[in-house]
């Protein structure tokens, strides 16, 4: 397996540019078993989770083309209603697919995707969704049935906010038979992208980006050209490096409005950032303060830059609390924070840090993507070699992040293993 081996201390200085982002590739990807005919999406980022949601989607029948950050899929060959094992257990956001193929083939069988190391993430609430716009649901084998002749408009109150539910739910929903209201419906930049998507494709969906979300039901969707909005995570991730090693670093292709809370939060540590339209340019401070931060779907600080900011909160002067309220166990870069040396006490699901002077390098490894990439700040920041483990993780959601920050000045690389 690869290994990134990054000899730490450098300061970052240059221009990086920030790719597509992940999580609203894969709705919108997925969005195009919704209509006959070739879609074409620009700026995909090139990670493993689009080669599995492509392989995926082909299974299903969709032929796909993809070139560079261009993929062209047409699903009018749509004729497989299953998404097995193998794929989902690869990727959970496999199950975006549940909605679509109701909505087109009347039926889905999805494997269930069980839990993963950041909580037990269930889908109970996409499936009670589904069920209340008329699917019947069966769970056998470790496999979720899904059946509608057709599907019909409802309310549907989400008990808690679910990003990939609401995002199930308004794929099924587009192509339903009269009015769907969803209820606290997650409000993140992804869920306002799928909806300009399938906005774009003839479908008629109000409010995304609010609580509610209003979409009436239409008799047929046509293909789409559109182009991947920034990846805000990857954007906040590099953001907090620069801050991390006192660097001074410009990013482009950055979307600024989506980082409201991660901006303001990076400012008060100090950080200097600036913004010229889709361009940041985050100076570091020599003198990192420390800050509370609290967890909260968007708006919100997101748990998608948790585990970043706390390598950052390592390294400040004092005490800083962090509070993860989304996932239940979403703090398994701690243990190899601590072996870096940072100093760090969990209880429940607080995090309390006390910012030391230096983290030195170690071999480390991470069971999840975020964690991944805060042990990648960790050992830009630390004194010494350190040697990431298990990179298949960051693979999934950073294009090419070692060249990214190699390009940034970093002394990073990635071994063949
Ligand atoms: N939840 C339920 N029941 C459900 C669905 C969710 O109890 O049916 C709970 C979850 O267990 C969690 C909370 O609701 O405690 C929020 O989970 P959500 O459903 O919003 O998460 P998700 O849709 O599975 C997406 C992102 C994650 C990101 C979260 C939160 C995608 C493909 N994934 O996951 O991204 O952390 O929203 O913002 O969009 C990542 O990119 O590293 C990543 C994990």
């Amino acid at each position: 397996m690869d290994k990134i081996i990054i000899e730490g201390g450098h300061p970052l200085k240059g221009e990086g540019k920030i790719s597509g982002a992940k999580n609203a590739a894969l709705p919108i990807l997925v969005s195009s078993l919704l209509a006959d005919g070739w879609n074409t999406y620009t700026n995909v980022p090139d990670l493993k989770d689009i080669e599995s949601t492509i392989m995926l989607l082909s299974k299903l029948g969709a032929k796909i083309e993809r070139e560079k950050d261009t993929v062209r899929i047409n699903a009018s060959g749509l004729n497989n209603y299953e998404a097995p094992y193998d794929l989902v257990r690869k990727m959970r956001a496999s199950i975006l697919v549940l909605g679509p193929l109701v909505a087109r083939l009347k039926k889905a069988r999805v494997s269930l995707p069980g839990g993963c190391a950041i909580g037990a993430r269930p889908i109970n609430l996409h499936l009670k969704g589904l069920s209340r716009l008329g699917a019947s649901i069966d769970m056998e084998h470790g496999y979720i049935e899904a059946k509608a002749d057709c599907l019909k408009g409802n309310t549907i109150y989400f008990d808690i906010t679910t990003v990939t539910g609401t995002e199930n739910i308004m794929m099924a929903a587009v192509l339903a038979q009269g009015e769907t209201v969803i209820r606290n419906a997650a409000r993140e930049p992804e869920i306002v992208a799928l909806s300009d998507v399938l906005n774009k494709m003839g479908a008629d969906i109000k409010g995304a980006g609010t609580s509610k979300i209003t979409i009436k039901g239409v008799s047929s969707l046509k293909p789409v050209s559109v182009s991947i909005i920034p990846d805000r995570i990857e954007a906040g991730t590099f953001m907090i490096a620069s801050a991390a090693t006192c660097g001074d670093i410009t990013l482009t292709g950055c979307e600024p409005d989506h980082l409201e809370a991660v901006i303001h939060k990076l400012s008060l540590t100090g950080a200097d950032i600036t913004i010229d339209e889709s361009a940041m340019r985050v100076l570091g401070s020599d003198e990192i303060k420390s800050v509370d931060v609290k967890t909260l779907p968007y708006p919100g600080f997101p748990t998608d830059m948790q585990a970043q900011f706390m390598v950052l909160m390592s390294v400040a002067r004092g005490l800083s609390i962090i509070s993860e309220t989304v996932f239940e166990n979403r703090f398994i870069h701690v243990s190899e924070l601590k072996r870096m040396g940072a100093n760090i006490k969990v209880s429940g699901n607080t995090a309390m840090i006390q910012g030391v002077r230096r983290l030195s390098g170690a071999p480390v490894m991470a069971t999840d993507l975020r964690a991944s990439a805060s042990l990648v700040l960790a050992g830009l920041v630390a004194g010494g070699t350190t040697e990431i483990n298990r990179i298949y993780h960051l693979d999934r959601g950073y294009q090419s992040i070692e060249k990214k920050f190699a390009r940034l000045g970093a002394a990073i690389k990635r071994v063949k293993g």
